[in-house]
């Protein structure tokens, strides 16, 4: 804090929790955020040991911590000890936002708003479009719930058949367009991205460290395909460089969690952010 801000005893706590948590960009993007505002706020991270996930929810509520992100691998262990859950968190079984009422916590999930907002920040609308989606986590059950409500088809594939298949199954309950769950393998992948529009990398496959790793051979993207990675380190992906060498236009993770930053920064604090401020701030962390 600088001396413009110092923290006084009066200056009221946000964070986020996950194991590990080391890498996190939050802290960066809603501390410069709260900054410009003159908002006397704070926004930590806490790395929870799994086993004390209870305990750790027990000291939000007694240090009064106002609202709180949750990453991996709380986002569906926190909802047992929420007062409350949305609606659309609740069907999506996943929470990344919390707010602190006075010791009544209210859980929701930005996650699927933040990443089609990027989305269509960029011109791409998603009525009428095939996509493919690869994995069957919670950010893919995010964003599925909300790409199901105008595209033409969803191909779900992921290394574990049955959750795609569950997902899928799930989606098509809710949902009247055509909707498949498979099991991910190179024929696969092959045989549905000939006539997908938009492809969706909602994987942890090419995540820094592990930047070499790509969840599709180049040999298969073509020209008329969007690539969405949401994975944001790096900021492009092997997957993504290797799209764009393609022809294809693409899309990487940043302004997700840009969005889904801005989301909670405005339901905490009732001001809107500079999201212009948080992304940059980021990318310059990262590089
Ligand atoms: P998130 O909340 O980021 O979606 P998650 O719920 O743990 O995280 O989901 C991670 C996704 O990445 C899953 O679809 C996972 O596949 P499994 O369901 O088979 O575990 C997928 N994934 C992670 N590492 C992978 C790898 N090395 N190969 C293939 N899929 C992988």
């Amino acid at each position: 804090m600088s001396e413009k801000n110092p923290i006084t005893a009066k200056t009221k706590v946000l964070c986020l929790i996950g194991y590990p948590i080391e890498h996190s960009m939050s802290p960066i993007m809603h501390n410069a955020a709260l900054k410009e505002l003159n908002l006397d706020f704070i926004y930590l991270t806490f790395s929870i040991n799994p086993k004390r996930l209870n305990l750790a929810v027990k000291g939000i509520k007694a240090f009064n911590i106002l609202g709180f992100n949750v990453t991996m691998p709380f986002k569906q262990t926190i909802m047992k000890y929420l007062d409350e859950i949305e609606p659309f968190a609740k069907k999506i079984a996943s929470v990344n936002t919390v707010k602190n009422n006075k010791g009544y916590l209210i859980g929701r999930n930005t996650d699927g708003v933040a990443a089609m907002k990027a989305l269509s920040d960029v011109g791409y609308k998603i009525a009428g479009k095939n996509v493919l989606i690869l994995g069957a986590g919670g950010a893919s059950r995010a964003i599925t719930y909300i790409i199901a409500q105008n595209a033409n088809k969803i191909v779900i594939v992921n290394r574990t058949e049955k959750k795609a298949i569950k997902l899928a199954n799930e989606l098509k309950k809710n949902f009247c367009i055509q909707i498949e769950g498979k099991r991910y393998s190179n024929k696969v992948v092959k045989n549905e991205i000939g006539e997908s529009n938009l492809l969706i990398n909602a994987t942890s496959i090419g995540l820094y460290p592990n930047i070499q790793s790509t969840p599709i051979s180049q040999e298969h993207l073509h020209k008329d395909l969007f690539v969405y990675d949401l994975i944001y380190n790096p900021l492009e992906t092997r997957l993504l460089k290797e799209a764009r060498e393609a022809g294809c236009n693409v899309l990487g993770g940043l302004d997700m969690l840009v969005n889904q930053g801005a989301l909670a920064f405005e339901w905490w604090t009732g001001k809107i952010p500079n999201k212009h401020l948080m992304k940059t701030q980021i990318i310059h962390h990262i590089e």
